[in-house]
């Protein structure tokens, strides 16, 4: 098989990195792919967002079929037109995409099929979001949303009044987020743990991934911004088969019984946050992709064959495929430059990865890195996401910060507790 990925990130990476592992792949292809993947793809620099260059070059190349890995052209139609084009293509169309790419369609299809959510308001200019924030009846803590796609920057946990009319200025008024910004949602704030649930679907058949969980935050104890990601694991315990049926009866299937149900059927890799909460399962959002960095846990942790996978879903056999996953746990650090979420500097020469991937359960994935001869420097906010397998959980946290301790750039910056949650008893 022949395989073109889309994207740049250390997600594709993981991806082009398990594809090679298969004896049936030949060949992938990135657009534009990244310092990390010599060796692994062929990186073919295109914009993202020239679906007609992608089509001929898919065609030209005779690709099996193309795997989407960020939002970003999902949400503009890079799906609808591929397969127009008939390329088959793993990922939704733009209307499916919408469950992620307006967080005001995911809350109203959430309230239209009964799909738990935290309460929200929605809001089209800033002074009417304002005036309700001013209110005496509106209680804090609350959470600010962009409407928009934002990079995982767009919602802020508000916990006074004052944090909250500053966010909707920075997303209404200065317009930090662009079009994102044009409306927002205000919702309730919930409490409870995270966790980030993963399903591959062609639309019929609905395969789990192994579960895993992001640190969004970008210092530890979940203290600071968000970011991205910041770090995942993934391990056998975090939803257990109780709350995993609830999630696949409450969430997953009416999603895709809705979406077909609407006109817009699902088909590709579907995430949901969610919210563990004393009163149930809640969802923050759907993503319409893998999660970055929850993909270098995911697929590290898949045994059967990635692409026999993807090509089952192409072609709506999924039915058909028999998903084997390790048991265990993977841990991903994701080292980021100095200065991220917010402006960073580029450019700092990387030492340490060859050392750190000599451990043979360990893998490191560029996400931000750029390559001059055999060198490699950092080239983004998040650099490079540091990947352990093991046995359990401790020894995948062990393993995987063996192998930072080895890497080295300056101003690298990483939180020191991934994974740390999942020790603790909840
Ligand atoms: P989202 O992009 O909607 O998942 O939001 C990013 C992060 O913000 C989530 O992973 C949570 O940590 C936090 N968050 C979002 N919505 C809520 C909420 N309603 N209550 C508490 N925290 C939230
Ligand atoms: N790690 C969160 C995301 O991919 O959206």
């Amino acid at each position: 098989m022949k395989i073109l990925i889309i994207g740049s990130g250390g997600r594709e990476h993981t991806m082009a990195w398990k594809l090679r592992r298969s004896p049936k792949v030949t060949e992938v292809i990135c657009v534009p792919g990244n310092g990390g993947m010599a060796g692994l793809a062929r990186c073919v620099a295109a914009n993202t967002e020239d679906f007609k260059a992608i089509a001929e070059l898919a065609r030209k190349e005779r690709v099996d079929y193309v795997l989407v890995g960020p939002e970003a052209p999902l949400a503009a139609g890079v799906v609808d037109h591929l397969k127009a084009a008939g390329i088959k293509t793993l990922g939704p169309t733009r209307a499916a995409a919408l469950l992620e790419s307006s967080k005001v369609f995911a809350k109203d299809f959430m309230t239209r099929h009964n799909i738990p959510t935290a309460g929200y308001k929605d809001f089209h200019d800033a002074e009417a979001a304002m005036e309700h924030l001013r209110s005496t009846k509106t209680e804090y803590p609350l959470v600010v949303k962009a409407d928009g796609l934002a990079a995982g920057k767009g919602v802020v946990v508000a916990k006074s009044a004052g944090e909250a009319l500053d966010a909707v200025k920075r997303i209404m008024i200065d317009r930090e987020f662009g079009d994102a910004g044009d409306r927002l949602i205000i919702e309730d704030c919930l409490q409870g743990i995270e966790a980030s649930y993963i399903v591959f679907t062609d639309g019929k058949t609905v395969l789990p991934a192994a579960a895993a969980r992001d640190h969004k935050a970008i210092f530890d104890n979940d203290e600071g911004p968000n970011t991205g990601g910041m770090g995942t694991y993934s391990s056998d315990d975090i939803l257990g088969g109780e709350l995993e049926k609830e999630v696949m009866s409450r969430v997953i299937q009416p999603v895709i019984d809705g979406m077909r149900a609407e006109g817009a059927p699902f088909q590709g890799i579907l995430y949901a946050g969610l919210m563990l909460t004393a009163k149930g399962i809640m969802v923050l959002e759907f993503n319409v992709r893998m999660g970055d960095p929850e993909c270098q846990v995911i697929l590290p942790r898949l045994e059967s064959d990635f692409a026999e996978l993807a090509a089952s879903l192409c072609e709506e056999r999924l039915a058909d495929y028999k998903a084997v996953w390790r048991p265990g746990a993977a841990v991903c650090v994701v080292l980021a430059s100095k200065g991220y979420p917010g402006p960073y500097e580029k450019g700092k020469e990387i030492t340490g990865i060859e050392t750190a991937e000599e451990d043979p359960q360990a893998a490191v994935f560029h996400a931000g890195t750029s390559r001059k001869g055999d060198a490699v420097f950092t080239d983004g906010g998040r650099v490079l996401g540091v990947t352990a397998v093991d046995g359990d959980l401790a020894s995948a946290i062990k393993r995987a910060y063996a192998a930072v301790d080895k890497i080295h750039f300056d101003g690298m910056i990483f939180r020191r507790d991934i994974g740390a949650k999942g020790l603790r008893k909840h």
